[in-house]
């Protein structure tokens, strides 16, 4: 009797994954592998990969296109959010994971499966994400993690594979692991593990070196209704295509390298390289709306909810009831962020230079030095009154 008779896999067409087909079949004896690759936009061949999975012994072998929803219901909540784990990483692969992980429940439901199953090994979040989303979305599911207990170095899995008619791969691998998909590229590994080491070149694909950007400054203004980016200088965009353009414009200018000795979950640090040009441009963005368009308690509570939001993403909680909840506040407070802003890309940096809202609460009366001013200078004196009055007490008690 195997741990399970019927298993989606989330496939991505590489050794780890392909093997985990005659693995899980051989091994753990499981019938049928079912294999489910989601294009989130990461420019690979899907073809060639749906037919990998069928020669490396999938019953059947499906690719789902949910590239829109991936930057609409995901990663756009994660603009509304101004998500940056430690301050830095717009979570371009942690996103990812709950969205996939709901394709994979329900393709097990449609195929009558009793298990998902997934690539990922022991050290990283990824296998933390996938499981407990799969938890939340179907508890009756039982999740099969091969990678995590097979025990197997690369070359041995590679020659496991080769047993089973998979082909190992053509041009030597990248020594790098690398996650990519609309919202950037995480990169790990080979010379990156040493953290004294500055990233070479050839690892990065979207943004452009310093020494090759080009000389003169470039101006985008970037739209957003209700805390969501809709248009790109002027003109409305769907979702895939406002995050395409504006990774290829901002990445021109080389902005979007995040080089960063990071805290997994799972308690290791590791040495991180991002690029996601597009989506750190939108949260600058975003929050220098906000800035123009919610009250200050507002802006200055809703840093709390954003450092929460950002961990419960990070650390696989995309489904659970403090995420529902704190969306809830979320949404809330993005009712009036509408408006555009304006970002200068020079020279890897990208600076907000101007912003507009018909719900802005910037009044030039109140804020101007000149003669226009409108804000009643005498009433500030009884505020500082009694505003600083406990201090002051405080001050003559400490005296006596
Ligand atoms: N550390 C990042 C995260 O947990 C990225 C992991 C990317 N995976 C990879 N194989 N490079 O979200």
């Amino acid at each position: 009797m195997g741990r399970a008779k019927k298993v989606v896999l989330a496939y991505s067409g590489g050794v780890d994954t392909s093997v985990c087909i005659p693995y899980l079949k051989n091994e753990w004896g499981v019938e049928e592998v079912i294999t489910l690759a989601a294009d989130l936009g990461q420019g690979d061949e899907l073809e060639p990969i749906r037919k990998k999975a069928l020669k490396s012994g999938a019953s059947e072998s499906l690719v789902a296109d949910v590239k829109e929803s991936f930057v609409k219901d995901y990663a756009f909540a994660a603009v509304q959010a101004n998500a940056l784990y430690e301050n830095r990483y717009p979570l371009g692969t942690a996103l990812a994971r709950p969205l996939i992980a709901k394709i994979l429940v329900e393709v097990a439901h449609e195929y009558g499966a009793d298990a998902i199953a997934h690539g990922c090994t022991g050290k990283g979040n990824d296998q933390v994400r996938f499981d407990v989303a799969c938890a939340a979305l179907n508890p009756n599911l039982k999740i099969l993690a091969p990678a995590r207990e097979w025990g197997m170095s690369r070359e041995e899995t590679i020659a496991y594979g080769e047993k089973f008619g998979i082909p190992s791969p053509v041009k030597k691998s990248s020594p790098y692991s690398i996650d990519k998909n609309l919202l950037g590229r995480s990169i790990e590994a080979g010379v990156l593990e040493d953290p004294t080491v500055e990233p070479p070149e050839e690892i990065y694909e979207m943004t452009k070196a310093m020494a090759d950007t080009p000389s003169q400054p470039e101006y985008i203004e970037i739209g957003f209704t209700r805390g969501i980016p809709t248009s790109l200088n002027g003109a409305a965009k769907n979702p895939v295509e406002l995050i395409q353009q504006l990774n290829q414009v901002t990445g021109n200018h080389g902005i979007g390298r995040i080089d960063m000795i990071e805290n997994r979950l799972v308690g290791i640090k590791s040495r991180e390289i991002y690029e996601s040009p597009g989506m750190l441009v939108l949260i600058q963005a975003h929050r220098d709306l906000e800035s123009l368009t919610l009250t200050a308690d507002v802006t200055h509570y809703k840093r709390g909810i954003e450092e929460t939001y950002t961990q419960i993403v990070y650390n696989g909680l995309w489904y659970s009831p403090l995420k529902t909840a704190l969306d809830a506040f979320i949404q809330t407070t993005q009712e009036r962020v509408s408006g555009t802003v304006r970002v200068k890309l020079f020279k890897g940096n990208a600076t907000v230079v101007g912003r507009w809202s018909n719900h802005s609460l910037y009044s030039p009366d109140l804020a101007t030095y000149g003669s226009e001013d409108q804000f009643d200078h005498k009433a500030a004196e009884g505020f500082i009154y009694v505003w600083g009055l406990p201090t002051r007490i405080w001050a003559v008690q400490s005296r006596s």
